[in-house]
């Protein structure tokens, strides 16, 4: 139900000329698989990087670069011919998430298909709709007048999906040219039953692999087993000892740094209209388990995790073959909030598995990648404002939202460019991004673009409280 009354009606007039156009234009964006984390997908990467910077060219901009990273590049583009507004960054990423297991998708990943109001596939929503939804909006200003209400600095990156390793050292080397008033990151959702919503807060992470290692070599069971330790029940036992019987992390200090929440935003998380139930259902589990003594809402936004997300070694294929393996592995990772430091968890875990490392195996930590969490003031003008956009578009009162997710670089934004931000998402709550059939809801996807041309308009009036930051 976008309701469009106070959109400038020459804006929503092209929008409806151009639907048909639009759609054919994401889906193409959707075709390429842009699997930045894969080596195999470098070159499909880099097309996709090539494909962004030639449509922003098309939608009327003259400024647009392909500025190389050490490894995918950033697309940046601008547009700053509104002297005295203020100016934005808008953060998206192009590159998307590996698609396995494929023979879940009811059609391959990049052959897009549309369906009851939804487009399915890899990237639908998690990331491509929301950059393609800030070009829409770029394109439909400056085709109907010519100009923005205020500056914008586009950054289209396409390392997000791999920890955007190289992303704060592309920003260091080119702070000169990106001073702004805010970074609008649109990479997230809305809340649950798609009520609209402004984020202000993200996890941060730190990712690890654990190898334990024991005999030179796989062993003969029957013949060494009961005398040596096995790599794998050692690995076991370590993981074990990650969490206590209260679902706390048992890693000692790993709780130091946690920001106690306020009352005020402990009220206001209790307050949204959560259906825990719906929610269980939706992920399939027979019970939702969490830290106790926190609410749903809290375990999942405000408080520190450690998960496994992988673990592999000995013998896995079909038959038996008794052996005691050479090692065993896993790949492990902490999502952190405010204030943790991803570089101080991971020693607490490294010096955490050395000291429970039973004896007669070796344990190696290593460090893979880190995102630092983030969390801003919902009263910044910015925020609220981002707010009205939402219910003026939706039609519908949103609400404030903290993610469970990650995005590394909302972070850096305010620590090396000293930006406030604000998380303007506009994915479904249930678009099974990172999933078989990840979907965007086309009704997200046209309000969204609306919702962005009144942000535009919105901060271009607060001006000056903005620039006051
Ligand atoms: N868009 C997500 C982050 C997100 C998820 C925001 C849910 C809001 C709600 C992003 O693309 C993502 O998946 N990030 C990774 C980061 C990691 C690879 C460093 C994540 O959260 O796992
Ligand atoms: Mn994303
Ligand atoms: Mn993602």
């Amino acid at each position: 139900m976008v309701a469009t009354g106070l959109l400038d009606p020459a804006v929503e007039r092209f929008l409806v000329e151009t639907a048909d156009a639009r759609l054919a234009d994401y889906l193409e964006f959707l075709r390429i698989p842009s699997v930045g984390g894969m080596p195999v997908h470098s070159g499909d990467t880099r097309a996709c990087a090539e494909w962004v910077a030639a449509r922003l060219r098309t939608a009327g901009l003259k400024t647009v670069e392909i500025s190389e990273t050490a490894r995918h590049p950033v697309v940046y583009a601008e547009w700053l011919e509104a002297p005295g507004a203020p100016t934005v960054i808008a953060y998206a990423h192009y590159d998307v998430q590996p698609v396995d297991p494929l023979e879940l998708w009811v059609r391959p990943p990049f052959e897009p298909r549309v369906e009851g109001g939804r487009v399915y596939a890899r990237g639908a929503e998690d990331d491509k709709a929301q950059l393609h939804m800030h070009i829409a909006a770029l394109e439909a200003l400056l085709a109907t007048r010519g100009r923005l209400p205020l500056n914008v600095k586009y950054i289209f990156e396409g390392e997000e999906e791999s920890g955007s390793e190289h992303l704060d050292a592309w920003l260091e080397a080119h702070r000169d040219r990106l001073g702004a008033d805010l970074a609008v990151v649109s990479d997230g959702s809305f809340f649950e039953g798609n009520i609209p919503a402004v984020g202000y807060a993200l996890r941060g992470l730190v990712y690890m692999e654990i190898r334990v290692s024991g005999p030179a070599i796989d062993l003969h069971s029957g013949v060494y087993g009961g005398t040596v330790e096995n790599p794998a029940n050692a690995l076991a036992r370590i993981i074990a000892s990650f969490h206590d019987d209260e679902h706390r992390v048992a890693v000692a200090g790993f709780y130091d740094d946690v920001l106690p929440l306020s009352e005020a935003e402990r009220d206001a998380l209790a307050r949204l209209p959560f259906d825990a139930e719906a929610y269980r259902r939706q992920t399939g589990v027979p019970a939702l388990v969490g830290e106790n003594g926190y609410p749903l809402l809290e375990q999942r936004w405000t408080r520190p995790t450690l998960d496994v997300n992988g673990i592999w070694g000995g013998w896995t294929g079909d038959g038996p073959k008794t052996i005691i393996p050479a090692w065993a592995a896993a790949k492990v990772s902490c999502r952190l909030v405010p204030n943790q430091d991803p570089v101080r968890i991971f020693g607490l875990v490294r010096d955490h598995v050395a000291a429970v490392t039973p004896a007669g195996v070796r344990s190696e930590v290593k460090l893979i990648n880190i995102g630092r969490p983030a969390i801003t003031p919902i009263d910044h003008p910015a925020a609220r404002e981002a707010f009205a956009a939402l219910r003026e578009t939706f039609g519908r009162e949103p609400v404030f939202i903290r993610e469970g997710g990650s995005v590394p670089v909302a972070a850096s934004f305010q620590s090396i460019l000293g930006l406030p931000i604000v998380l303007l998402g506009f994915g479904p709550a249930d678009g099974q991004a990172h999933a078989p059939n990840e979907w965007m809801d086309l009704a997200n996807y046209e309000g969204g673009i609306r919702a962005i041309v009144r942000y535009w308009e919105r901060l271009a009036e607060r001006g000056e409280e903005l620039r006051r930051g």
